[in-house]
């Protein structure tokens, strides 16, 4: 069904902050997108409309069982004023399979991208300009019946909400001491850590808390069942390059299937870099440091693109990896995908819509 999207004007706009203070996550544009659910009528009252608090009924669902999933990506403006959105059909499927494990109704995937292109071109002004600086969208979706049963809520909120950012962690590629977290488990098989559902940044939390009073930026995490395989790295996919070969967990229901990552390998194929995506152990990366041959250890993820690891701690054990340096491979990456992100050069994917 064909629904046409409203939109409500504010009377002023908000006044833009200066792009240096920006970091990440810090200021929302003058406009947000909200549709709502009802069981009766489905996804109805598409609308942009200024953006404001929310209110919701102290019994919303979402307050107690914890329906809510969200998606990140970008939109960036080009040297030539170009706006481009980054593989922005990966999120909205994504946005999708999410629904799919929490009991949400499925959305309109074209009509939230439609939306969001709609949203972005309101608030074009927003988008800052330059090396590491990108308009991140945030499209979300909550339980908002009032009902304190357990089962899945009858009324649901959507809403996209747009922040002008810089890069994710201030200065940009370097690298970042990890803790392997042998005690706290990110997900489990049959969970919900291969969707984007806020509960799991919730129960990230703690870990990442003790870790940092450890002095680690970003915990390691390993699989919940034998506390040995390597998973994600903060809310990040991981990829290691061992003796000229990349390797990268492979997808196992307990693993987010980052846009990022996809894009990492694919790259990684047409440059005809050996890329393996395979179940890794934590004691075989540390072996592979012993024999010399652990060249590069990064994270991948689309708030900070990609981000380097300078040092691993397990077990009592801290390794070095490349001397604390960017990985040339690493910085290839990066500058390749953020390249194509702001138009600097070629697409030979297709990716920016
Ligand atoms: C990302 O790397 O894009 C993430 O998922 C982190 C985000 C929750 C800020």
């Amino acid at each position: 069904m064909k629904q046409d999207i409203a939109f409500i004007q504010r009377e002023e706009l908000k006044a833009k902050p200066e792009p240096v203070s920006l970091g990440f996550g810090n200021y929302y544009t003058d406009y947000m997108f909200v549709m709502d659910y009802h069981i009766d009528s489905g996804w109805h009252d598409p609308r942009i409309v200024p953006y404001e608090p929310i209110t919701l009924d102290p019994a919303a669902m979402v307050f107690h069982y914890g329906q809510a999933i969200f998606e990140g990506l970008k939109a960036y403006k080009t040297a030539d004023g170009t706006i481009q959105l980054f593989r922005p059909e990966k999120n909205m499927n994504r946005l999708n399979e999410s629904c799919a494990r929490l009991c949400i109704p499925q959305i309109d995937e074209q009509l939230l991208l439609n939306a969001i292109k709609q949203l972005v071109s309101i608030e074009k002004d927003w988008i800052p300009e330059g090396e590491g600086m990108s308009l991140y969208i945030r499209p979300f979706i909550l339980a908002t019946e009032p009902h304190l049963g357990v089962r899945p809520s009858h009324q649901y909120k959507l809403l996209v909400i747009l922040s002008p950012s810089g890069a994710y962690y201030g200065s940009q590629l370097s690298p970042v001491k990890i803790h392997v977290e042998e005690h706290y488990v990110r997900a489990v098989i049959g969970g919900v850590g291969h969707v984007k559902t806020s509960g799991n940044y919730a129960a990230s939390l703690k870990a990442q808390e003790e870790a940092e009073e450890k002095g680690y930026a970003q915990i390691l995490w390993l699989d919940a069942k034998e506390n040995k395989y390597v998973e994600e790295v903060g809310s990040m996919n991981i990829f290691f390059k061992i003796n000229g070969e990349v390797v990268t967990p492979k997808l196992n229901g307990s693993i987010l299937p980052g846009v990022t990552r996809d894009s990492v390998i694919q790259l990684l194929k047409h440059w005809e870099v050996p890329v393996r995506e395979a179940r890794i152990s934590i004691e075989d990366i540390f072996a592979a440091h012993e024999r010399g041959e652990l060249e590069e250890v990064f994270g991948s993820g689309t708030a900070a693109v990609i981000s380097p690891v300078g040092e691993l701690n397990w077990n009592g054990k801290s390794i070095v990896i490349n001397e604390q340096q960017i990985g040339q491979l690493s910085q290839r990456i990066y500058d390749a995908i953020t390249g194509i992100q702001l138009g600097k050069v070629e697409d030979p994917f297709d990716w920016t819509v």
